[in-house]
């Protein structure tokens, strides 16, 4: 079979990013498959805040699938209940209720039938340049035409305001909103932190009119912009928080968290076959404990700071700006991120794209001093053209 047809084959929608096989992780380390050693600055897409196989998340998920691989979620089972109870102590106490998916897509499609559901209202207000999820949910929801074109017509009642803009958000937010959905951190949309006054202002506009806010905290959640969760920065408590990526180390696993009016007023059903299995929640419990004892939210403060300053260094005109949160990180370009990507690659260090211009880090949390410091010299010499 000739390459491409195996290619063909194996993906489906998928750009070709087939050039690199990984076979191995340690720490914040990838191998590829002919041996090649990479630092991860972002190749796990917020998913691998602990690196890509850490040790005590592999322990927990071996030791779960020795007792107990799977269980329907009709039934209790002491590892669930250990590791929703751990997820709610973390969080302020108006959060009582989880349910958990595989997914950040399936968190926020739950966020969404919860918050029509329990309103009884059809809309939707999400911002320009948010990034939900590929669901029809969670597409609708996002903002880019190139991704929603293909698939339309999507989900009716969505409607998109200018991010940051607290006056204009105020304007669409009104009796006949179900949900206000936004990233405190825009990730995939460039890497845009909100202003506090943007979030107050949705506080205060769903508030007036009866809405629920709901902030995805997919990519910010579990310690990545500094804090455990990103809300907590600004003291902007949302009615539905929708986590996913490092929520179990790793391990699938979406998590759509309210509160208990949001549960009280829910009408009709929504269900996974697979959302809360033992193996999911015995990974999260453990993940939960890596983060917390280790200080990860700290450390991602810590380590973004002097990312920051590396990067707010780095040579005249090529950057526009440096943007983000912890270690949440872009730098937008005055051209195309691609082949700085691929150098960057070639000197051993896997970063991300946030669109066509900014360069994204968002490696684990528990990088090395030494790999976050080469890694940041790297992006230097390859914007200086070194
Ligand atoms: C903020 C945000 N929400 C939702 C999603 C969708 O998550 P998933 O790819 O797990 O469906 C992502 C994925 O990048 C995300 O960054």
């Amino acid at each position: 079979m000739s390459e491409s047809l195996v290619a063909r084959s194996l993906e489906f929608g998928q750009p070709a990013r087939g050039r690199l096989t990984i076979v191995r992780a340690q720490g914040a380390r990838l191998w590829g498959a002919d041996g090649r050693e990479f630092v991860d600055l972002g190749a796990t897409h917020g998913a691998g805040s602990l690196g890509a196989a850490h040790p005590e998340v592999a322990r927990a998920v071996a030791a779960q699938a020795r007792e107990l691989l799977y269980l329907g979620s009709g039934y209790s089972n002491p590892v669930r209940t250990a590791f929703l109870e751990r997820l709610l102590s973390l969080l302020p106490s108006s959060f009582t209720r989880v349910f958990l998916s595989n997914s950040g897509a399936e968190a926020v499609e739950a966020g969404l039938k919860a918050a029509r559901s329990a309103t009884g209202r059809p809309g939707i207000v999400a911002a320009m340049r948010g990034f939900h999820g590929r669901t029809f949910g969670a597409l609708s929801a996002t903002w880019r035409r190139e991704l929603r074109e293909p698939f339309e017509p999507l989900v009716p009642g969505f409607a998109h305001v200018p991010f940051n803009d607290a006056a204009a958000l105020d304007e669409a937010v009104d009796e006949s909103t179900a949900l206000v959905l936004l990233e405190p951190v825009q990730g995939e949309g460039g890497v845009h932190v909100a202003t506090a006054e943007y979030l107050r202002a949705a506080r205060a506009a769903c508030d007036r009119t009866g809405a629920l806010l709901a902030f995805d905290e997919v990519q910010t959640g579990i310690g990545r912009t500094g804090r455990l969760f990103a809300f907590e920065r600004w003291g902007v408590v949302p009615d539905v928080l929708l986590l996913a990526k490092s929520l179990a180390g790793g391990v699938p696993i979406g998590a759509t968290v309210t509160t208990e009016e949001v549960a009280r007023r829910f009408r009709g059903t929504h269900h996974s076959t697979f959302g809360g299995n033992p193996l999911a929640c015995a990974a999260g419990l453990a993940a939960l404990e890596v983060t917390v004892r280790e200080h990860l939210p700290a450390r991602a403060e810590a380590l973004g700071a002097i990312g920051r300053r590396h990067l707010e260094a780095l040579p005249g005109p090529k950057v526009r700006e440096v943007r983000g949160l912890g270690l949440l990180l872009g730098v937008e370009l005055r051209e195309r991120v691609a082949p700085y990507l691929a150098a960057l690659e070639r000197r051993g260090y896997l970063a991300i794209s946030a669109g066509p211009s900014v360069l994204r880090l968002l490696p684990p949390l528990t990088i090395p001093d030494a790999d976050w410091d080469a890694g940041l010299r790297a992006i230097a010499e390859v914007v200086a053209g070194g």
